[in-house]
């Protein structure tokens, strides 16, 4: 199995019925923080880790993420004949020439496990990652590269993990790591949403994985799982059975953007550093007392 990963697993076919009515005719992930897709982060970090083949696994009323990594005629013109330079590279550096976005239609929402199964053909017989837009993370040096630097490094699938509260396990995929010193450790178990009292630790999965292609095998077989959908976390327990699979506690401050409050932190986070408005958000927030 080559150890350098070049693809990249999207996806984006879910509702997101938590933030109706804003996501009623328009993706969760084109949400913007400050003046970015959600989606754009996520394929920003995959980018800065090597990664050149993206993969979407896109849904009904997803076509606004599609256009948003393609070419916009009208806007790119329309911002050149009024000479706003920097505008125009915002738009058209999204993504360097050298990448590839293919997408992958999820005809019915069988699950985070369906979706990445859907990848199978363009993925084959390669390690490669999957991301969860959903799950920001601000860091010095982007999580993904992290991770598949470890997996360089080692050879086997890695979950990005960070300890949760007790109390939200029932949120998250919650792994068992072996008892060992260092902080990469090995998965003896996983879970899918367990109560905080059957939960077998508070290290919880966050959107970002890395995983062999071995993992296609089990999603063909796992049945439907936590909420009568095809679980990731079920197939990846079938996979540790065979395969080492290790917990990575990532360097970096995850925001869930799925949920109102992580997203508004989010926003206040990223705002502050923006290099535009940094100082004057900034300014504002210490008149507001924060
Ligand atoms: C999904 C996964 C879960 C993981 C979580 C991370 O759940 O099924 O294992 O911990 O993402 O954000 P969802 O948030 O889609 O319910």
């Amino acid at each position: 199995m080559k150890r350098k990963i070049t693809k990249a697993v999207f996806p984006v076919a879910g509702m997101g019925s938590r933030f109706l009515p804003a996501t009623k005719a328009s993706p969760k992930e084109m949400m913007p923080i400050v003046d970015k897709p959600l989606i754009q982060y996520a394929v920003e970090e995959a980018v800065a880790a090597g990664i050149t083949d993206l993969i979407f696994i896109t849904g009904r009323n997803k076509r606004a993420i599609e256009d948003h990594f393609d070419k916009a005629y009208e806007v790119e013109s329309e911002l050149s004949a009024r000479g706003k330079r920097d505008l125009l590279a915002a738009v058209q550096d999204i993504v360097p020439k050298s990448v590839s976005c293919i997408y992958i239609r999820q005809a019915e929402p069988l699950g985070l496990g369906h979706a990445v199964l859907c990848a199978q053909p363009v993925v084959n017989e390669e390690p490669f990652v999957v991301i969860l837009a959903d799950d920001l993370i601000a860091a010095d040096r982007p999580v993904v590269g992290q991770m598949t630097a470890v997996f360089e490094k080692e050879g086997c699938s890695v979950l990005g993990v960070e300890e949760v509260p007790r109390e939200q396990t029932r949120q998250y995929g919650i792994v068992r790591p072996e008892p060992a010193t260092g902080n990469v450790r090995r998965v003896s178990a996983i879970v899918e949403k367990p109560s905080p009292e059957t939960a077998p630790s508070n290290l919880a999965v966050v959107g970002r994985y890395v995983l062999t292609p071995r993992i296609f095998h089990h999603l063909q077989r796992v049945r439907a799982g936590a909420g009568g959908e095809i679980q990731l976390t079920d197939a990846i327990a079938a996979l540790l059975a065979e395969e080492t699979v290790l917990a990575y506690p990532f360097i970096g401050t995850r925001y869930d953007c799925g949920s109102k409050l992580g997203y508004l932190q989010a926003t206040i986070a990223f705002g502050r550093r923006h290099a535009e408005i940094g100082a004057a958000f900034e300014d504002y927030l210490k008149r507001l007392k924060l």
